[in-house]
């Protein structure tokens, strides 16, 4: 790809000096104004396949085959969206540029207890560490310096989960000299939780993992028996201080101070190329994005796509804080596309009305759903509503009173019978079995859903870089976090949680 544009850039210098005449003339050449179904026509399932392709062999051209900010993997993403972008000169594209500690890299090498080879997770921002040594049950919930005792010295602390953050355990074993921390649950089975990206300021890390409820008492159990419980525990991480970048693309055309942005993010987890999530809304507005390029617009649209999504909303939060407050009253409106090709998909919408989930955005949330419910009923499909509860990019810009929507076609959320007859597709199973997970690659798409909403994409864009007619005004007076509840319509039926669960601090 990078061979390819500067050929393409090279030759185009040549020509320019070799026939200025010609190349005025192409370059003045009216385009045609955009409309929405001629942008909709440009979308087509081939480039939006071979757009994530593309994402999938980054991810796949290193051994750990992920996108996670810092990767290979988003790196070539990031560099491979400013190029396509550039080479389009129709937008003013640049890299914002901030840091993030991040974990990188992390796997639990071997966890035996008592001789077997025994399961677990590892919670993120562990530090890396190799032990073997006698299972220590720490007092009440480890939540307090003085739970943990004076023998734990070299040792294994075994804690039960609750009450306070993974990340405080972690630390306060550490500072009593534990080499290691097993965190269990308190309800039935296993879980996957975060320490929180360090420094923490009672201390640092130790090397920590997650077990079962029913094997953490167990070995209680054992222990306050009199037994003896030996353990290795070997866990291998690399959180580094990450530089990353959003990459931003604003028409150098239409009016910059009545403005459509949009967005989507390029990261993926550590566990998977990250295709669907968010390949697929990186994909469906890059696509816009180029076909945009061969139309006149009157309001100008900036196309954000933003870096450490899956590491709480950072790109497209150091985007907002650091917008000068005049260049923020320019937003009309924010539209976020963050998995948009799931497998077993539904068609939902931002509830941004707040009639299905009691949240409701800032003034002009609302004709966003409706705009997205008007295309999906004139494309014959059903749709439902998705909370507007800030998990995905589209926080930041709520959150400064920025009216805001989006599609989203689900998660790790089971499709019900009801669901099942709306959309087709499996009930009781995901609606993206394998989102953050190693699977989601090419394999996982559904092209339908891409396709409708690329077009869903640019049938927005098209119509807001056009006219703002009957939207709203921006209030820029909106308090942070202008998100208000909002009295439950009687009817609605069963509608979905945005799709980014926060992962568990506690
Ligand atoms: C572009 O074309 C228009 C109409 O054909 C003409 O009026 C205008 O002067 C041209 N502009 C340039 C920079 O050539
Ligand atoms: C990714 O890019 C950042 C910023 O340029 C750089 O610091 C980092 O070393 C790169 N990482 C890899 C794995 O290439
Ligand atoms: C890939 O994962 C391995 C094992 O976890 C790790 O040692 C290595 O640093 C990772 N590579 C990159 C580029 O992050
Ligand atoms: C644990 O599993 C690893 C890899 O599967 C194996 O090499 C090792 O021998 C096993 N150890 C025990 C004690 O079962
Ligand atoms: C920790 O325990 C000590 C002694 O019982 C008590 O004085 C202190 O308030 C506790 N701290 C917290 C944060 O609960
Ligand atoms: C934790 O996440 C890993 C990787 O995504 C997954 O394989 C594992 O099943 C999860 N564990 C639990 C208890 O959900
Ligand atoms: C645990 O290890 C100690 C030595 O480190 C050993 O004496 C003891 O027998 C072991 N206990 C079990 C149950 O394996
Ligand atoms: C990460 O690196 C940047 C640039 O050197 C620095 O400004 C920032 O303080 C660092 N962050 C941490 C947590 O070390
Ligand atoms: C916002 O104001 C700054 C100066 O304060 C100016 O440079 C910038 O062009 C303005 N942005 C817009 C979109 O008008
Ligand atoms: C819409 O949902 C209804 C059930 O609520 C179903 O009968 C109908 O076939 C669905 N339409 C489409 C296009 O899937
Ligand atoms: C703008 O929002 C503020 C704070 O919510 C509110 O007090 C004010 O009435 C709003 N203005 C308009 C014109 O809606
Ligand atoms: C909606 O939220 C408001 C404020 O939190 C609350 O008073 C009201 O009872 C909620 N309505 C419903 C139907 O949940
Ligand atoms: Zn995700």
């Amino acid at each position: 790809m990078t061979m390819k544009s500067s050929i393409v850039l090279g030759a185009l210098v040549a020509a320019a000096s070799a026939t200025p005449t010609l190349r005025r003339r192409q370059y003045n050449t009216t385009k045609p104004v955009v409309t929405s179904e001629a942008l909709q026509a440009d979308i087509s399932r081939e480039n939006l396949l071979a757009g994530t392709q593309i994402l999938e062999d980054f991810a796949y051209a290193s051994p750990n085959r992920t996108r996670i900010i810092g990767s290979p993997g988003h790196n070539d993403t990031i560099y491979w969206l400013k190029e396509e972008l550039e080479a389009l000169d129709y937008y003013d594209v640049s890299l914002q540029n901030f840091f993030t500690v991040a974990m990188v890299s992390g796997q639990i090498n071997t966890f035996v207890v008592n001789g077997v080879n025994t399961s677990a997770d590892l919670l993120e921002y562990s530090a890396s560490g190799t032990v073997t040594a006698p299972l220590v049950p720490v007092a009440n919930l480890g939540c307090n310096a003085t739970d943990y005792p004076a023998e734990l010295a070299g040792k294994i602390a075994l804690i039960s989960r609750g009450s306070c953050d993974f990340g405080l355990k972690s630390v306060l074993a550490g500072n009593a000299g534990a080499a290691a921390a097993v965190i269990y649950n308190n309800a039935a089975g296993g879980f996957n939780g975060t320490l929180s990206a360090p420094p923490r300021p009672e201390g640092e890390y130790i090397a920590s993992i997650s077990i079962t409820q029913e094997l953490g008492t167990g070995y209680v159990e054992a222990i306050t028996g009199g037994a003896t419980i030996n353990a290795t525990v070997d866990v291998a991480t690399v959180i580094s201080n990450v530089s990353t970048y959003n990459v931003l693309a604003t028409t150098k055309g239409g009016d910059q101070h009545n403005k459509l942005a949009l967005g989507g993010h390029t990261d993926s987890v550590l566990a998977g190329p990250g295709i669907n999530d968010d390949g697929s809304g990186t994909v469906g507005i890059l696509e816009v994005a180029k076909a945009l390029s061969k139309y006149e617009i009157n309001n100008a649209v900036t196309f954000g796509f933003w870096a450490g999504e899956e590491e709480g909303l950072l790109g497209s939060t150091y985007y907002v804080e650091n917008l000068p407050a005049n260049e923020t009253a320019d937003i009309r409106a924010y539209l976020n596309f963050d998995m948009i090709a799931s497998p077993n998909y539904v068609h939902a919408i931002y509830d941004g009305d707040g009639s299905a989930f009691n949240l409701t955005g800032p003034p002009g949330s609302a004709e966003l759903e409706s705009f997205l419910e008007d295309f999906f009923t004139s494309a014959g499909e059903n749709f439902t509503a998705t909370a507007f509860d800030g998990r995905s990019d589209y926080g930041p810009f709520l959150d400064v009173g920025i009216p805001s929507g989006g599609t989203f076609t689900g998660a790790e959320e089971l499709k019900t019978e009801e669901e099942a007859e709306m959309f087709g597709g499996e009930a009781g199973v995901a609606l993206d079995v394998c989102y953050h997970s190693a699977c989601d690659n090419i394999d996982n798409l559904n092209l339908d859903a891409f396709e409708l909403h690329g077009k869903a994409i640019a049938s927005a864009v098209a119509t807001y870089a056009t006219s703002w007619e009957g939207f709203p005004a921006r209030n820029t007076t909106v308090a942070r976090r202008s998100i208000k509840p909002h009295a439950r319509k009687a009817s609605q039926p069963r509608h979905y949680r945005s799709k980014r669960s926060l992962p568990s601090r506690k």
